[in-house]
């Protein structure tokens, strides 16, 4: 796919935001993601405050291809990435990418330090998973080891560093999986 246009998702035309929605519910089907595109509809439109950033990468024919969102903390100085999705099937051209790389921008110019995402296991992908992490969970989580379809690889990938594991966060044994990256 040639270079996508990123555009803010609030000031997109409706069919957009509909379409972001759309993405959500393909990608997190499972009751921990929004099985409905009622539920997905409602998280577009909570995303959708002025204190949040979100950025829509279209295709050629203006349709969305995926989409990013970041919620600030720390006096704007720490931002939470979430979430981010690419449609099924436009994955794997770049477009998660620059979608992070768009977003960085975007952020620095306002100042910003530290982005930061938590990544769910609920699945059982990641080597930290159906585990005891106490008493220590730092140490299950150096060295940790991921199926391809878990996104943490995708994360490392895009100069993110582990920074914490949060246990139990999506039912016993299925953690959340923190990384942060140095901005700026
Ligand atoms: C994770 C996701 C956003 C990646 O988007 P994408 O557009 O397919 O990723 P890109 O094509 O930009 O990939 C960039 C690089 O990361 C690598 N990468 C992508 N996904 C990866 C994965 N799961 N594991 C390891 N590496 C991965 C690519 O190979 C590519 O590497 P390269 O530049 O060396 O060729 C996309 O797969 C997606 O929407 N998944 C479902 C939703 C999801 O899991 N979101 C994250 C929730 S925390």
């Amino acid at each position: 796919m040639p270079t996508p246009r990123i555009v803010d998702l609030g000031t997109a035309d409706s069919s957009v935001r509909y379409q972001a929605a759309e993405v959500l519910v393909e990608a997190f089907p499972h009751a921990n993601g929004w099985p409905t595109i009622e539920d997905a509809t409602n998280e577009v439109t909570d995303l959708l405050t002025p204190e949040r950033r979100c950025r829509a990468a279209l295709d050629g024919d203006d349709q969305l291809a995926g989409w990013i969102a970041a919620t600030p903390g720390y006096r704007g100085r720490v931002w939470e990435l979430h979430p981010l999705v690419v449609r099924g099937s436009a994955r794997g051209q770049g477009i998660g990418l620059q979608l992070v790389r768009d977003l960085e921008r975007l952020l620095v110019a306002e100042g910003a330090l530290t982005l930061w995402v938590g990544t769910d296991d609920d699945l059982g992908e990641t080597s930290v998973a159906h585990l005891n992490l106490y008493p220590e969970p730092l140490a299950h989580l150096r060295g940790v080891r991921f199926a391809p379809s878990h996104p943490l690889g995708f994360y490392l990938r895009a100069g993110f560093a582990l920074s914490g594991v949060v246990p139990d966060a999506n039912g016993r044994g299925l953690p959340g999986i923190l990384l942060s990256k140095r901005i700026g």
